[in-house]
């Protein structure tokens, strides 16, 4: 069956490539035009990912690349290219979209609502019908902290905590109201926080935690030089703070993140969040390995929802360990903002989209998955060792820092 996949240059597309490939001769890959050659970008990440040397010298002949854009109308595609690209398709697998935590609504809305349109009415015009499987995430389930959420669920009854996850909410209306329109299937698919013991590359997308990273160790620099490596020993390509937009881009390289650590004295910050809490990370290959199996199942007419999420969730307090290690920070734990915020917890309050989630105690149902795939939907534990890998830091796993006997313990000045 020939098949089209969009957003196959990043994080989870490529990984879905590549399980893609296992299952169909030829693959259309949907790339972001304007955006670098889609073709060398798998290259490389096959062969970065230790591929079978076949498979990588095969693909110039089972990918056909076609340039599209998720924010024009038609997918940037002449009418004619539109319509023979439709008429070719078996399955549209739609997973390019912004993941932007800190994003504007309107930006997110044109690149993750508007772009699903646009994949739709792609699968609406094939005169194949083409099986729409849609990438959305299980953070459609919005600002509700505690609980759990169902597969079946789709409300904004608590809200959102940041535009990204209420954009990909409105792309899941979008596709509920296409599919009873057309009646037509559509089988969405929900991770939760995408992850990797694969130490970054400059060939390869960041993931998420590499962002978070990024901005902390930003937010550091930002705070002023108490909170910086003294200037005499920074390299000397590196201008003044932010002078290097790449510094700071998600592709790009990101501070000296060791000597950030290692050279200045640790500051102590206080986030929102619940010492007690919990969040759900996957591993991608897993994930992906998922999805493309639940899509060899036959649709049932309606929407097919699925949580491809981790059986077991990894406690708050393991993320908070992490992000220390990696910050050069130690972070408590407190139960609301506090009064006199200091300068790097200011800093931090402009990054609300990411802190959210530390104060995240719900859970994720699966049984549709489990029911489907059994015991196979089980993956292998996701743990410091496993995310600390996945950051590629040349220093040993940290060790946690132990919390204050309570944060109030901690005179108010000593928060940097
Ligand atoms: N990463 C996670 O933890 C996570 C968790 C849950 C759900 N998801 C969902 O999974 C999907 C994939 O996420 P990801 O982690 O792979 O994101 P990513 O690494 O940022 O990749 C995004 C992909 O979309 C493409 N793209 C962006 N804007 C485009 C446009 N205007 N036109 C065409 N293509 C465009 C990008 O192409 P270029 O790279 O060439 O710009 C890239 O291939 C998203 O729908 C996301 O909401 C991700």
């Amino acid at each position: 069956m020939p098949v089209a996949l969009t957003g196959a240059t990043g994080f989870l597309g490529l990984r879905l490539l590549r399980q893609l490939l296992g299952a169909h001769r030829s693959v259309t890959v949907l790339a972001h035009a304007g955006s670098g050659d889609a073709l060398h970008r798998i290259t490389r990440f096959l062969e970065l990912t230790g591929a079978p040397e076949p498979l990588v010298a095969e693909l110039p002949a089972r990918i056909r690349v076609v340039e599209t854009d998720l924010e024009r109308p038609r997918l940037g595609l002449s009418a004619p290219a539109f319509h023979e690209l439709a008429d070719g398709l078996g399955a549209i697998w739609h997973s390019a979209g912004s993941i932007n935590l800190e994003g504007d609504l309107p930006q997110l809305r044109r690149t993750n609502v508007d772009g699903t349109r646009r994949v739709l009415e792609l699968a609406a015009a094939g005169r194949r019908k083409p099986v729409v499987h849609h990438v959305s995430t299980a953070f459609v389930a919005g600002a509700r902290r505690d609980g759990v959420a169902y597969e079946d669920e789709l409300d904004d009854a608590s809200g959102f905590e940041n535009a990204y996850e209420r954009s990909k909410y409105e792309a899941e209306k979008l596709v509920h109201a296409w599919s009873r329109e057309h009646g037509r299937p559509v089988v969405v698919l929900r991770p939760s926080i995408l992850v990797t013991d694969l130490p970054p590359h400059p060939d390869l997308p960041s993931h998420p935690l590499q962002v978070i990273e990024r901005i902390l160790s930003d937010v550091r620099r930002t705070a002023g030089p108490e909170h910086e490596r003294p200037q005499h020993e920074r390299p000397q390509h590196e201008g003044p703070q932010h002078a290097d937009p790449a510094a700071r881009h998600p592709h790009g390289p990101g501070p000296d993140r060791r000597r950030l650590r290692t050279t200045v004295p640790r500051p102590r910050i206080r986030l929102v969040g619940q010492p007690d809490g919990r969040l759900n990370l996957t591993q991608v290959e897993h994930a992906a390995e998922v999805m493309v199996r639940l899509a060899g199942r036959t649709p049932s007419g309606g929407v097919d929802t699925y949580h491809v999420v981790h059986d077991r969730d990894v406690p708050v307090r393991t993320v908070v360990s992490l992000l220390e290690g990696l910050a050069g920070m130690s972070i408590d734990l407190v139960a609301g903002k506090p009064d006199a915020p200091s300068a790097l917890e200011a800093l931090l309050d402009f990054y609300p989209g990411m802190t959210a989630y530390l104060g995240h105690r719900r859970r994720f149902d699966d049984t549709r998955v489990r029911t489907l795939l059994g015991p196979s939907a089980v993956s292998a534990p996701v743990d410091l060792g496993y995310l600390w890998s996945g950051l590629g830091p040349e220093e040993p796993v940290p060790a946690p820092t132990p919390p204050p006997a309570s944060p109030t313990a901690v005179p108010s000045d000593r928060y940097a």
